[in-house]
């Protein structure tokens, strides 16, 4: 490429449909990213011994309710008709989740109907006002009663928080879902699926435009090259999806995440637990869950003999530990407001994504919310009056 026009930090799935909107219109358009891939955390890659496809990240499941998110996902990739359903392991029992009249009738060895099972569960609730709730437990139990609380949240929370719940914030929940159908499709979104050759392919089809150059392993934040932090503010437009306080030197202290340990595994089985993500509900067992890729695509011919399986652990994260999601704490709350303040007073810089707006997006979220800057934001800044549209 002999000229860009913008630059844009993290090929995520915010950075890349900038990327591909904006080449649209006619902006040369350079791509950076600190990793030696792209695709920011959904991507994807087969498993060297095996060949079935591993979310490296963590498991990503597409699903959404929005018609212009999913219009445009479609012209990248189709998807497989995969419908996600979530399981969950307590005392030697496996049960289904989000919590329905399966997991209630399960639970309490019981044939209620739908209304005896809500009035169940609303005895239950009583013990406790939510309003009055002071932690997460009793917020919890006054949503959905003491019994299924004890068995399906709190240990979970406590290992995903590292935290016992009686000292995590109420409102780190706000509902949680208890359906009085059998009805566990994990997603209640219009649309759903995952992407027919992989998440990576659909990234590089985004990438694949000839106004768009991207060079991995460049890091915005590190010195010496030509498309650092010091070498391109104030003279290209930038769009930057890396952490928001790292941007500005942590000068307003830190913004607090927690992140994910993984440990995969290839098992000499066709198939270890029988579907794709299995919750481990109490506290004996370190892990939170593990995923078994092959059950993403049935439709695969992937070999009989041995399958790849990922333990996830969560915990806080340290300063080198990749951020996933925002633990928002107050004191996060008080920093964030501050260095959204200082982002506004940073002139043709435009922060966006998950990591550069502090807070947890799905990726049909970011797509979303990247078609928005790219709408509203971005032409006026950029005065694009005059480019081809
Ligand atoms: P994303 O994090 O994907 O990309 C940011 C990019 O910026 C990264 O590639 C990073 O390397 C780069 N970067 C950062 N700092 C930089 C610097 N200084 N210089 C250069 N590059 C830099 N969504 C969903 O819809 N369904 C799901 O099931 C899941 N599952 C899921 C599991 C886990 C564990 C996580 C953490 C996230 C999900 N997601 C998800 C969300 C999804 O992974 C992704 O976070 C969203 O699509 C947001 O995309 P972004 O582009 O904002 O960030």
């Amino acid at each position: 490429m002999t000229r860009a026009d913008m630059l844009i930090v993290g090929s995520g799935f915010f950075g890349m449909t900038v990327a591909e909107r904006m080449a649209e219109l006619g902006l040369h358009v350079v791509v950076i990213d600190r990793r030696d891939h792209i695709g920011g955390n959904a991507f994807s890659e087969p498993d060297a011994e095996t060949g079935i496809e591993v979310h490296r990240y963590g498991a990503h499941l597409f699903h959404t309710s929005n018609g212009a998110v999913w219009e445009y996902a479609n012209r990248f990739t189709t998807f497989t008709p995969y419908v996600h359903h979530v399981y969950t392991k307590h005392r030697g029992e496996v049960y289904p989740l989000p919590i329905n009249l399966g997991t209630i009738n399960q639970f309490f060895r019981s044939a209620l109907g739908p209304e005896q099972a809500r009035q169940l569960i609303a005895e239950q609730a009583s013990e406790l006002n939510s309003e009055d709730a002071a932690d997460l437990e009793q917020k919890a139990i006054s949503l959905i009663g003491r019994p299924l609380y004890e068995a399906f949240i709190r240990d979970y929370t406590a290992k995903q928080w590292q935290t016992d719940p009686r000292e995590l914030s109420a409102d780190v929940i706000t509902r949680l879902p208890v359906r009085y159908t059998y009805d566990n499709r994990y997603f209640n979104d219009r649309f759903e699926g995952l992407p027919t050759d992989g998440y990576t392919a659909w990234i590089e089809r985004m990438a694949d435009h000839p106004r768009i150059e991207v060079r991995l392993s460049t890091d915005f934040l590190d010195e010496g090259h030509d498309l650092s932090k010091s070498a391109t503010v104030g003279r290209l437009p930038v769009v930057y999806t890396g952490p928001l306080d790292r941007y500005f030197d942590d000068v307003e202290g830190p913004l607090s995440w927690r992140t994910l340990d993984f440990e995969r595994e290839v098992l000499p089985v066709g198939d270890f637990q029988g579907t794709s993500v299995m919750n481990y509900a109490d506290p004996d067992v370190p892990y939170t869950r593990i995923h078994e890729f092959r059950h993403f695509h049935p439709e695969r011919a992937y070999p009989a003999d041995r399958t790849v399986i990922m333990r996830e652990y969560s915990r806080f994260a340290q300063r080198d530990d990749e951020p996933y999601y925002p633990v928002n704490t107050a004191a996060d709350r008080e920093r964030l407001l501050r260095y959204r303040e200082l982002a506004r007073s940073e002139r043709d810089v435009f922060f966006g994504g998950r990591l550069g707006t502090y807070q947890y997006l799905d990726m049909h979220m970011a797509i979303a919310s990247a078609m928005s800057m790219v709408q509203n934001r971005l032409p006026e800044a950029l005065s694009l009056g005059g480019v081809r549209r």
